[in-house]
């Protein structure tokens, strides 16, 4: 039976830079969609650049282009990122659009009329210079529980403490760096508690979600739902709510809706009937992949507005984890945090593609790559193996029979190949991905075992053995196409260099029950792939530091880099000489589990050692410390944190760009010299 899928992928900010931890997402819902379609369904792959919101507007005003300019240019670069790694999308869009809003403004005016909207006046901080309300991450101030300068309005990434805006000591704005004040104004509520019975059995009918993701969502159902802020007063980036002069809606509003937007557009263009895709009772199914932190707007808001707002609900919702690199964080100093567009510069997206592919299951656990396991895996399994098979074999065929194979149907080895399709096709569609290569690789080793057996190079040097060298050939050139059918989904550019030398039509799955008819003809072997030298990563880490240093525009994540902080109060001398500064030298620096953000370090000061715990961890790696000198406040309150007791303080530079910089004394500093 034929089905009618719609997928989608989250829709990017579109002010950054795609880096490799969206293409976890990418790469997952692509293979996805190339195996349903090799399956003969219709499958429709839509997605869009997420485009309205306040960082949007104000990164465009400090570029000093219009937000639409601004989208129109991301979204090119965007879109290079994206076909670089051969993600089939059927429409890539923008929820700048006429069908986003025109979708927005129905489902808004159908939640109206059901009674879903409530309008109150709510107080937030305001920017009396910038004149406008300031989300939370765009207020800085001292954090109220352990002091620490220049920290976001939410939570303080020293400490890790969650708070208020409202709580900040000294608040700022990011934006202008005036002092914001508190102010009144009107808000739009989608009443969320409203629905909560919906819900509550929206998220457990089979299929819906995975089991983490529907625990996690009993969690909240349980805390029962407040009322969701769907507002922005001006100025703001976006769709004005109708009816509301002046009020704007907040950018999660639109943003699901840009699915059905981006849909609807590629539903004109190519005659599609998008009813039948999203009317109540459908019969086409409905996948959204996510990443897991945005399960709540996915699984929560976006049913609940969909239901109440005439149209169907999703068939399922699929998130993943997060990527690491080398079992961390993605780091812009350590040059992990890798972008897109460098990575294509140094590397082949296959190798990529392969190795998400072969980590990817169908749980919400985070995935890490590991840069030197990438390249022993990729040369090992795709060079040493996959492509090895026909680089020892296909030759023969071009040279010594004219390019034409042997019908070789039935052979034992190509009987049992094919055998595995259904079991490796449950593992596709399953999205257990990682299964899937595991046994496609377990019959590539069986392939090779079986060349090695039969040596096609010393059936070429013997006598009278031409027919057995044709044959065993022949095999190899078929288990070579099955192997490539497999992994087509994965490595869609790679099949298709295969279709073309082996002369084929594009492979579908059920071609696996097939193999080449005798006479059939194939083209010279060239060269598929080649080995990963490991000065390509080096170059790309490299390079992704230096982008860093060079603070290329869309380095940053979804905000605008903040102002550079006021400068402080005047003090006096006497002031500053209570401040005892000393020359530190690093003797140990190790992570801390349970903290994010910290290390614990270790700190000779001539006269004694100290234990400090320093907020430093996206920065610094334990290793890179230890030896080192810096520079201590050394006769600061020790401050008791729920991980020990912290006696001092290193000195650390951070501002308007990305990164933070530990202080050191020129060499020849000793430990325990004062600084004054
Ligand atoms: N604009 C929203 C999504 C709106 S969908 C209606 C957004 N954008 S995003 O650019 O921040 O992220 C896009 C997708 O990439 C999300 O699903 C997110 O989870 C995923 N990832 C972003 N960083 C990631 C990693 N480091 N690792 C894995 N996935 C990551 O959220
Ligand atoms: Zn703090």
């Amino acid at each position: 039976m034929t089905r009618n899928i719609l997928v989608t992928s989250a829709l990017p900010y579109a002010n950054g830079n795609i880096h490799l931890g969206h293409m976890v997402e990418y790469i997952q819902t692509d293979i996805w969609v190339r195996f349903q379609k090799m399956q003969g369904h219709t499958c429709h792959y839509v997605c869009a650049d997420d485009t309205h919101g306040t960082p949007i507007m104000l990164r465009a005003q400090k570029e000093g282009i219009t937000p639409e300019e601004l989208i129109a240019r991301v979204w090119n670069e965007h879109k290079a990122d994206f076909d670089g790694f051969a993600i089939g999308f059927d429409n890539f869009y923008s929820t700048n659009s006429p069908e986003t809003r025109d979708y927005a403004y129905d489902i808004y005016g159908k939640l109206k009329d059901a009674g879903l909207i409530a309008v109150r006046s709510i107080e937030q901080f305001y920017d009396p210079q910038k004149e406008m309300f300031l989300p939370d991450r765009f207020i800085k101030g001292e954090c109220p529980k352990c002091h620490a300068q220049d920290q976001y309005g939410d939570s303080c990434e020293v400490c890790g403490a969650a708070y208020q805006p409202t709580e900040l000591i000294k608040p700022y704005s990011a934006v202008s760096g005036a002092t914001p004040v508190k102010k009144n104004s009107d808000h739009y509520f989608f009443k969320l508690g409203e629905c909560n019975d919906f819900l509550q059995q929206w998220v457990h009918e089979p299929g819906r979600l995975q089991a983490e993701a529907a625990n996690k969502l009993d969690e909240w159902l349980e805390g029962g739902l407040s009322d969701w802020d769907i507002s922005r007063d001006a100025p703001y980036f976006g769709f004005e709510i109708p009816g509301a002069p002046g009020k704007y809606f907040y950018v999660w509003l639109d943003a699901p809706v840009g699915y059905m937007g981006s849909f609807k557009n590629l539903c004109d263009k190519a005659g599609l009937d998008f009813d039948a895709y999203w009317k109540p009772g459908s019969n086409a199914e409905v996948y959204h992949f996510i990443g897991k932190d945005i399960l709540y707007f996915h699984a929560l808001f976006w049913p609940a507005m969909l239901n109440y707002g005439g149209y169907r609900t999703p068939t399922g919702v699929f998130a993943h984890g997060f990527l690491t690199v080398d079992g961390q964080k993605m780091s812009k100093s350590r040059g992990t945090f890798i972008t897109a567009s460098s990575y294509l510069k140094h590397l082949n997206p296959a190798y990529l593609r392969y190795y998400f592919a072969a980590k990817l299951s169908s749980r919400i656990e985070d995935i890490d790559l590991s840069l030197d396991d990438f390249s022993a895996r990729v040369n090992s399994d795709l060079v040493g193996k996959y492509v090895n098979i026909a680089s020892r074999t296909a030759n023969f065929i071009s040279k010594k029979f004219a390019g034409q194979l042997q019908d070789v149907s039935g052979h034992p080895l190509i009987a049992l190949v094919q055998k595995a399709a259904q079991e490796i096709a449950d593992h596709y569609e399953a999205r257990e991905f990682g299964r899937a290569i595991r046994d496609i690789m377990a019959l590539t080793d069986l392939i090779n075992q079986y060349v090695d057996e039969n040596k096609p190079w010393e059936l070429n040097k013997q006598e009278g053995m031409e027919a057995r060298l044709h044959e065993v050939s022949s095999v190899c050139v078929n288990l070579f196409r099955l192997l490539t059918l497999y992994l087509k989904p994965v490595l869609p550019v790679l099949a298709a260099q295969v279709e073309a030398f082996l002369n084929i039509a594009p492979l579908t799955w059920a071609d696996a029950a097939a193999t080449l008819p005798a006479g059939h003809r194939i083209n010279a072997y060239q060269h598929l792939i080649t080995r990963i030298d490991p000065k390509q990563i080096e170059a790309m880490i490299e390079e992704n530091k230096e982008s860093l240093a060079a603070a290329v525009p869309g380095a940053a994540p979804a905000e605008t880099r903040p102002a550079i902080a006021p400068i402080a109060e005047t003090i006096s001398i006497d002031d500053f000489a209570k401040i005892d500064l000393r020359v530190a030298k690093i003797v140990d620096a190790k992570a801390v589990e349970g903290a994010d953000k910290l290390l614990q370090l270790t700190l000779d000061i001539g006269s004694e050692q100290r234990n400090v715990f320093a907020g430093i961890k996206s920065a610094y790696a334990p290793e890179q410390l230890v030896g080192r000198l810096t520079v201590m406040v050394a006769n600061l309150a020790p401050r008791r944190m729920k991980f020990g007791l912290s006696e001092g303080m290193v000195l650390a530079a951070s501002g308007d760009t990305p990164g933070l910089f530990i202080l050191s004394p020129d060499s020849g500093a000793q430990p325990g010299m004062r600084i004054k």
